[in-house]
């Protein structure tokens, strides 16, 4: 791509979305862990745009914030009526009029566009076409705009609606994302009518515009997958499915072992190093970095969680966000994490929750380790010192300090901070009756015997 070009991205989010049958816009459901209108805006970035307008529906202030939270400079434009694409692209009318090269048309709910086939969109305007649009050949083309290309030239763009029996036969579909030339995008979209069945203004139209002006229109092809659209909640999870598969094959090639691919699920954001090992059954929520040579053991569930070189997570292990897990470090089954800093080489093997704490480094925590950090109001922090060995099944009650190298007894609830390198019990002393049992089982062998 031409760096001397910049780039206009009007990206249209005023779907109704009734199919989705939700409370919530369509395009603010998830794919990864990201709305649906998120991925595009970062698709549009990673094409070089230089600048985004997004086009919402009447009252969707929760759409804006969205776009905004992802691209804080986006222009937001409401489209007050919905009488076609061509009609949402010009509610972006004061975007086009500032200019702008290239001219990209996107769809909010077509979350699986990828930037390199945004580029060669883009590619194809620098070639000298005034439009580009992106084709695909799906399995079905029942329903989509049909491309009507003659000797490579694109010459219109048919709906399926308005399409004659041959063409309804034609294989190559309309994606429904765009490149136009911005010296030219106005003209053309003003130039369309809605003499149509729907009696809608359609984007799809500009070609036939552009031809009419004697400006070039091409196609550039796509896989169906990548183009994808969302109206109902089967087609977000195929969606997903796509996503995730992109995502593991990205995890393997840049070196990380799934043993199971298939069963391994990532956020949009998740980070996997080198030399990573990940067995069966893992879910990477939001906001996860795993360093090289970190193992995550099967049926773990992570989320907001830095899991550092070499550390060990699991089978069976929750982190949740605010976990920062030290070089070697190892978190074993049944334990749960929240906002707790770990040391290198630390050791929280067996059933512990760790909550709003630190641990220093080399630090073991036994079997059944609770951190009290709740009162029901507030929230207090542990913090444990390097080299400390904390007894299985004990308590701390936070706030609380445990020093450097301190022992603490089994079974303690630890409720006053311990000095480095003592030893503290918590729990009731033991008392031994000698001879107790046998004197038991005697008097109670007496009573069976007296029973009727
Ligand atoms: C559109 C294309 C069709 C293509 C298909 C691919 C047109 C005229 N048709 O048809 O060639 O094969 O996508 O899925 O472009 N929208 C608005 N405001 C409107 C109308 C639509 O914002 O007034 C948005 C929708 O929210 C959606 C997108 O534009 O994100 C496409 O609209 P939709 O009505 O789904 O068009 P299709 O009939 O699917
Ligand atoms: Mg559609």
């Amino acid at each position: 791509m031409s760096p001397t070009r910049n780039c206009l991205a009007i990206v249209l989010a005023a779907g109704e979305g009734t199919r989705m049958k939700s409370a919530q816009p369509k395009v603010l459901h998830e794919v990864g862990g990201q709305p649906m209108l998120a991925h595009v805006l970062d698709a549009v970035g990673g094409a070089g745009a230089h600048s985004v307008a997004v086009v919402v529906g009447p009252g969707r202030d929760e759409v804006a914030a969205a776009a905004r939270k992802v691209a804080p400079a986006a222009q937001i434009f409401v489209q007050q009526e919905r009488l076609g694409t061509a009609h949402a692209v010009l509610a972006a009318k004061a975007a086009l009029a500032a200019g702008a090269d290239d001219v990209l048309v996107l769809f909010a709910d077509t979350p699986l566009v990828t930037p390199a086939t945004l580029s060669r969109l883009r590619g194809a305007l620098a070639d000298g076409a005034a439009l580009a649009a992106l084709g695909f050949e799906p399995a079905d083309a029942t329903g989509y705009g049909r491309l009507l290309v003659v000797k490579g030239e694109l010459v219109a763009i048919r709906e399926h609606k308005d399409a004659s029996e041959d063409e309804r036969r034609v294989g190559l579909c309309n994606a429904g994302l765009m490149a136009l030339s911005g010296q030219h995008a106005l003209a053309l979209l003003e130039a369309i009518g809605n003499d149509n069945v729907q009696k809608e203004f359609y984007l799809t139209d500009a070609v036939e515009a552009a031809r009419k002006a004697g400006l070039k229109a091409v196609h550039v092809l796509a896989s169906a997958h990548e183009v994808m659209g969302v109206n109902d909640r089967v087609q977000l999870a195929a969606a997903e499915a796509v996503f995730q598969s992109r995502k593991r094959e990205q995890a393997m090639r840049e070196g990380a072992t799934l043993i199971a691919p298939e069963t391994v699920f990532f956020s949009h954001d998740t980070k996997i190093g080198r030399d990573v090992l990940i067995e069966p059954n893992v879910i990477f929520a939001r906001g996860c970095t795993i360093e090289d040579g970190a193992v995550i053991h099967g049926f773990s569930h992570l989320e907001g969680a830095h899991v550092r070189s070499g550390a060990s997570v699991g089978p069976f292990a929750r982190l949740r966000p605010g976990t920062d897990l030290g070089r070697g470090a190892k978190v074993g089954n049944f334990v749960e994490i929240k906002s707790a800093q770990v040391g290198e080489g630390a050791k929280i093997s067996h059933l512990t929750y760790i909550g709003d704490a630190s641990i220093g480094a080399e630090a073991n925590i036994g079997a059944g380790t609770i951190t009290c950090n709740y009162d029901g109001f507030n929230k207090f922090r542990t913090e444990i010192g390097a080299g400390a060995f904390v007894g299985s099944n004990s308590s701390l009650v936070a706030p609380v300090k445990i020093g450097e190298g301190a022992y603490i007894g089994s079974g303690s609830v630890i409720t006053q901070d311990v000095p480095a390198g003592s030893l503290a019990l918590a729990r009731a002393l033991q008392s031994e009756k000698p001879g107790w049992a046998a004197r038991f089982r005697t008097a109670m062998a007496g009573r069976l015997k007296k029973r009727p």
